[in-house]
């Protein structure tokens, strides 16, 4: 049985302050000896260090949101993956669809960041995605699948690496795709996984779901058959509404 996993996406909210704050409320609302599903959140870049140590000690794992691939140089405005790792993150995010759409980052760079952030002994989180006016188009299915051929490229073990299919029109727009869309985009994912790292790897692999996810919604889409979990946006802002969803993911 594959173990679900939950994460925390913050995007760009929260102060360190705030950070912290909601990370120990986070603490608090999961209570002692945690262990139902794997946990993480992924403040920014500016709260890991302290937010890392308010984690230190307990199950939830510290995440970044993003990494270079470059270990150091010219890149104003980023951080490199050794950098995140030496602040104790142990999974990052990676073509997360805002950095796709606003910034520029294309499967080929997300390539390039996935395969510095294996190097630095990190757990990926690919997200992978369509948009609204592809999905009406009816590619969808070619749109996933270059984005997981291209952003794998190369990369030759699956296993460090966790999916997350966010379909775009549903994220932070409180349209859920329904259990049943999203099972089927996450089916197309294993297989097209089973047909790059065979039948093994493939059953191994984590899939998550994002876009509105929420405490109302969390158990239906959790108890499909190749949904293992969730990365939550919105709903992560609130440790109840988020415990609630990890807790769903527990069952
Ligand atoms: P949402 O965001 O839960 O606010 O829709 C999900 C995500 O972008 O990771």
């Amino acid at each position: 049985m594959r173990r679900k996993i939950v994460v925390g996406n913050w995007k760009m909210n929260n102060s360190v302050a705030e950070s912290e704050t909601l990370a120990l409320d986070v603490l608090a609302a999961l209570g002692e000896g945690f262990s139902g599903c794997e946990v993480g959140i992924a403040p920014t870049y500016l709260a890991l260090e302290a937010t890392g140590r308010i984690l230190e000690g307990s199950e939830v794992q510290l995440v970044a949101q993003n990494c270079h691939y470059e270990n150091d140089g010219a890149y104003t405005g980023e951080v490199s993956a050794r950098m995140i790792n030496a602040v104790g993150c142990t999974s990052v995010i990676i073509g997360h669809s805002e950095r796709r759409q606003y910034f520029g980052e294309t499967n080929a760079t997300v390539n390039l960041r996935i395969k510095k952030a294996l190097s630095e002994g990190l757990q990926v989180i690919l997200c992978v995605g369509e948009t609204l006016a592809e999905r009406e188009a009816g590619v969808t299915e070619s749109v996933i699948s270059s984005q997981v051929r291209e952003g794998l490229d190369g990369i030759s073990s699956i296993s460090p690496i966790v999916i997350a299919y966010e379909p775009v029109w549903a994220i932070g727009t409180g349209k859920t795709a329904t259990s049943a869309q999203a099972e089927e985009v996450h089916l197309l994912i294993r297989t097209l996984i089973t047909e790059l790292y065979g039948k093994e790897a493939a059953e191994a692999l984590r899939i998550q779901y994002g876009g509105s996810v929420k405490p109302s919604n969390a158990a239906e889409l959790f108890a499909m058959p190749n949904i293992d979990g969730g990365l939550i946006g919105g709903a992560s802002l609130n440790a109840e509404d988020f415990v609630a969803i990890v807790k769903a993911a527990s069952r």
